[in-house]
C-alpha cells in the first residue's frame, strides 16, 4: 500500500483539510442513518488529538455546480456534533472560510458547505483545488466511498498538499485488500441484484480472482435462461444470455465454480407475502416469477461458506425488500456471520442494497467488515483504479 496514514503525519498546529463522505439519507430535515457520519469520527478525533484543526470537505447529493438549498450540508450538523462530541462551525462559502471569523478560530472543527456547489469540484479544476489547498496545511482523504470520483477535493487536492488516508479510508482499503488483493483461499464471492448488464465488469473480474462465484437475484435468472431454462415471467435480461454464457465459459476455463440456484421460490405477484411455492430451478411455471433462491440453494451456499476462508458479498440473493423473499439472503448472511464469529471466515460486504439487506438480516454486525461505499466498492471489485486512492499514492 503506497499511501501514508495519520500515524505518519505531524499535525500539531496544522490546518487539516479532511475529505469526508457524509452523503447521508435525510428525511424531513433530519438525518435518518448516521452510519457514514459515525464512521468518520475516529479520523476527526485522531486529528484533534494530534493537535490539528480539522476542516471538513464533503458533498451532499448532486447539485451539479450550483447552490441548491435543499442540498445544504447544514442538515448534518446536529448528527456531526453528536458523533464528534464537539461544536462544529459551518462555513457557507469559501470566502467565509478564507476570512476566518472568531467563531471559526474558536471552533475545534469546521465544516464547509457542499463542495459540489462549486463548478470546479466535479471538473477537478486545478484552480479550484489550489483555492481549497490555501485553506489547509495537510490533506487527509477519508472518503473511500467517493474515491471513484476524480474531483478537486478527492483527487487534485492530494497533489497539492502533504497527504494521507484517514482511518476509515485505511480500514476500507485494508479490508478490501484482505478480501480480494491477497485473500486466504478458498475465496467465495456472492453477487446478486437485478441486472447482469450493470455488473458485467464485476463478474468478468471476479471469475479471475475467486474460487466460487455465487449468483443470486434477477441476475441468476439471466444465467438460468442462458442454459435454455424457461424462467417464466421472472426478471431476466434475455438479450444478455450470450454474455452470461461467455462469463460461464470463462469461469470454467479459470477453475472458478459458478453457482446458480438449484431450486427457487416463485410467485405470481411481486408483493409482500404473495402466495408462493418452491420448485426446481428448471421448473418455473410459465405464469410465475422467481423471487428468491430455495432451501436447497441455501444449503449449497452454506456448504461453500463452510469450506471458504474469505467471502466478498455484493447484492441480495432474492427480492429482499419484500418478505418472505428475503429468506435466502437472511439465511446465507446468518451463516456467514456465524462462521465469521467463530473465526473461520473473513467476510466483507458492501455496495448499494447490500448493507440494507444484511442489516435486515441482523447479521451485518458480525461481518468482518461492512463497507460504507456503494459505487466505489463496486469499482474496486471490478479491479478499477480509484482516482482518490491513486492520488494518495502520489
Ligand atoms: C455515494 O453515496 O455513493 C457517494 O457519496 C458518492 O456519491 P456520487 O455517486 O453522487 O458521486
Amino acid at each position: 500500500m503506497g499511501w501514508k496514514t495519520l500515524d505518519d503525519m505531524d499535525l500539531a498546529g496544522k490546518r487539516v483539510l479532511v475529505r469526508v463522505d457524509i452523503n447521508v439519507p435525510v428525511e424531513n430535515g433530519k438525518v435518518t442513518d448516521t452510519t457514514r457520519i459515525d464512521r468518520i469520527a475516529p479520523t476527526v478525533k485522531d486529528i484533534l488529538a494530534k493537535g490539528g484543526k480539522p476542516i471538513l470537505l464533503a458533498h451532499f447529493g448532486r447539485p451539479k455546480g450550483k447552490v441548491v438549498l435543499d442540498m445544504s450540508l447544514r442538515v448534518t450538523l446536529p448528527a456531526l456534533e453528536a458523533a464528534l462530541g464537539t461544536k462544529v462551525a459551518f462555513d457557507e462559502t469559501l470566502d467565509a472560510a478564507e476570512a476566518q471569523t472568531d467563531e471559526q478560530r474558536e471552533a475545534k472543527v469546521i465544516l464547509l458547505e457542499n463542495i459540489r456547489f462549486h463548478p470546479g469540484e466535479e471538473k477537478n479544476d486545478p484552480a479550484f483545488a489550489q483555492r481549497l489547498a490555501g485553506l489547509g496545511d495537510v490533506y487527509v482523504n477519508d472518503a473511500f466511498s467517493a474515491a471513484h470520483r476524480a474531483h478537486a477535493s478527492t483527487e487534485a487536492l492530494a497533489k497539492l498538499l502533504p497527504c494521507c488516508a484517514g482511518r476509515l479510508m485505511q480500514a476500507e482499503l485494508e479490508a478490501l485488500e484482505s478480501a480480494l488483493g491477497k485473500p486466504e483461499r478458498p475465496v467465495v464471492a456472492v453477487v446478486g441484484g437485478a441486472k447482469v448488464s450493470t455488473k458485467l465488469e464485476l463478474l468478468g473480474n471476479l471469475v479471475e480472482k475467486v474460487d466460487y462465484l455465487i449468483i443470486g437475484g434477477g441476475m441468476a435468472n439471466t444465467f438460468l435462461a442462458a442454459e435454455g431454462i424457461d424462467v417464466g415471467k421472472s426478471l431476466a435480461e434475455h438479450d444478455m444470455t450470450e454474455i452470461a454464457t461467455q462469463i460461464k465459459l470463462k469461469a470454467l476455463d479459470l477453475g472458478c465454480q459458478l453457482v446458480l440456484p438449484a431450486d427457487v421460490v416463485v410467485a405470481r405477484e411481486f408483493k409482500a407475502n404473495a402466495a408462493n411455492e418452491t420448485v426446481p430451478a428448471t421448473q418455473c411455471p410459465s405464469d410465475a416469477m422467481i423471487l428468491d433462491a430455495g432451501p436447497d440453494a441455501v444449503a449449497r451456499i452454506e456448504g461453500i461458506f463452510e469450506e471458504a476462508k474469505t467471502l466478498i458479498w455484493n447484492g441480495p440473493l432474492g427480492a429482499f425488500e419484500i418478505a418472505p423473499f428475503d429468506t435466502a439472503t437472511n439465511a446465507a448472511a446468518t451463516a456467514a456471520a456465524a462462521l465469521t464469529r467463530a473465526g473461520k471466515l473473513i467476510s466483507v460486504a458492501g455496495g448499494g442494497d447490500t448493507v440494507a439487506a444484511l442489516n435486515t438480516s441482523g447479521a451485518a454486525g458480525d461481518f468482518t467488515y461492512i463497507s460504507t461505499a456503494g459505487g466505489a466498492f463496486l469499482e474496486w471489485m471490478e479491479g478499477k483504479t480509484l482516482p482518490g486512492v491513486a492520488a494518495l499514492e502520489g
